[in-house]
């Protein structure tokens, strides 16, 4: 080593000085052990969005290239399989923050004043990037009027403003996911070949014919064991098949994302479908891991406060349990009430197209 050059330690490396320097509540007060806890947890899992954040930026630089390189698609998948790991190693986080009693929670609580998880910009810069607008959330809450209002407050609150406004203004992951399934090529044609159009439109068409008459025949079964209310059951068919045409044909027009996405999920067995396939369950259980994250929240809050007001004025757990109901990828989720047994399926088209290659 040159002289002069210091060795680097573990503790410099890591600022670990400042890092075990920052648990003192932002005030003069001693805190309490239980307050050291729930300190540590909180600032555990901002550490943790910290590492969300930064893989997801990449996952949104790597699905806006037009096209995604093939290579890229195993990277993606990679990234959000750790971001899932992540969320998943939340379920044991929460267990250690519930070690903090009810009254242990109490005997602090009002130091907290309204500061909340409401507030933690980097969950919701996450849920921004992800592509969750306002009219999906409770009460089409809007969670930047409220940064907007603290913005004043603080050099901080200011900065946590800024930076969302600038992820709102970016195009989200549900949409670049969205552009990058439209161009899935069907039956062998992509969205740049001649009579595309057709052959996409004709792919649907025949999907929901099969699907209609794989309702009438288990309709007919219905009605040959004695069922009695066919009608019933028939009007969910219909229901279910209208559901099918509207999500597939929005106003008549084909919807080549969702064909796109019909497509992989249909005919997964497809080599060259492997990796878009690894893709789409990947955001999937991805969106699942989160919403668990979400769900064992709440459950972990009703053991603690019950039914009470939260600190950030909302209704507590049943807010939280609301937020459960939020979905990012709508279209992900929706296309498997849609499938149907792939030995019911037309053969593929081309099927040279999806051989592997060289
Ligand atoms: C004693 C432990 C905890 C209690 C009682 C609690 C309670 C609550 C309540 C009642 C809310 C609803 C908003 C409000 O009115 O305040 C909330 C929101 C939230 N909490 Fe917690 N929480 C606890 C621990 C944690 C931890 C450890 C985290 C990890 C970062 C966290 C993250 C969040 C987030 C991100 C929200 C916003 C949820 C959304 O709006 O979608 N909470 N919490």
């Amino acid at each position: 080593m040159g002289e002069g050059k210091r060795r680097i330690t573990y503790a410099d490396y890591l600022h670990l000085h400042d890092l075990i320097n920052l648990q003192d509540g932002a005030g003069d007060r001693k805190i309490s052990s239980d307050e050291h806890h729930f300190i540590i947890v909180h600032q555990a899992f901002e550490l943790w969005f910290c590492r969300i954040l930064f893989e997801m930026r990449e996952i949104k630089i790597l699905l806006a290239q037009r096209p995604v390189p093939e290579d890229d698609i195993p990277r993606i998948v990679h990234k959000l399989e750790r971001v899932t790991e992540i969320f998943n190693l939340f379920q044991g986080q929460w267990k250690v923050m519930q070690t903090l009693t009810p009254q242990g929670f109490l005997n602090f609580r009002d130091e907290l004043g309204t500061a909340s998880g409401f507030e933690s910009f980097q969950l919701r810069e996450l849920e921004i990037m992800l592509g969750i607008y306002s009219t999906d959330r409770p009460g089409e809450m809007n969670p930047l009027e409220h940064f907007a209002r603290m913005a004043d407050e603080s050099e901080s609150s200011r900065a946590a403003y800024q930076r969302l406004v600038k992820v709102s203004e970016e195009t989200t992951i549900r949409e670049e996911l969205r552009t990058w399934l439209s161009r899935t090529p069907i039956h062998g044609s992509s969205p740049d070949d001649d009579g595309d159009e057709a052959v996409v439109r004709n792919f649907v068409e025949e999907h929901l014919a099969t699907t209609s008459a794989l309702h009438e025949s288990a309709l007919q079964h219905f009605a040959d064991i004695g069922q009695t209310d066919i009608e019933k059951i028939g009007a969910r068919f219909a229901a279910s098949l209208e559901g099918a045409r509207e999500f597939l044909l929005p106003d008549g027009q084909v919807d080549r994302a969702r064909a796109g996405l019909l497509f992989i999920e249909s005919y997964r067995d497809l080599p060259l479908l492997a990796w878009p396939r690894a893709l789409v369950d990947s955001v999937v259980e991805m969106e699942q891991s989160m919403l668990l994250f979400r769900t064992h929240h709440a459950r972990m809050v009703e053991r603690m406060i019950g039914r009470r007001v939260g600190t950030g004025g909302s209704s507590g757990v049943d807010y939280l349990d609301a937020t459960t109901k939020m979905r990012i990828f709508t279209d992900l989720w929706a296309v498997r009430t849609l499938l149907i047994k792939r030995s019911e399926l037309p053969p593929v088209k081309k099927p040279e197209a999806y051989g592997f290659r060289g």
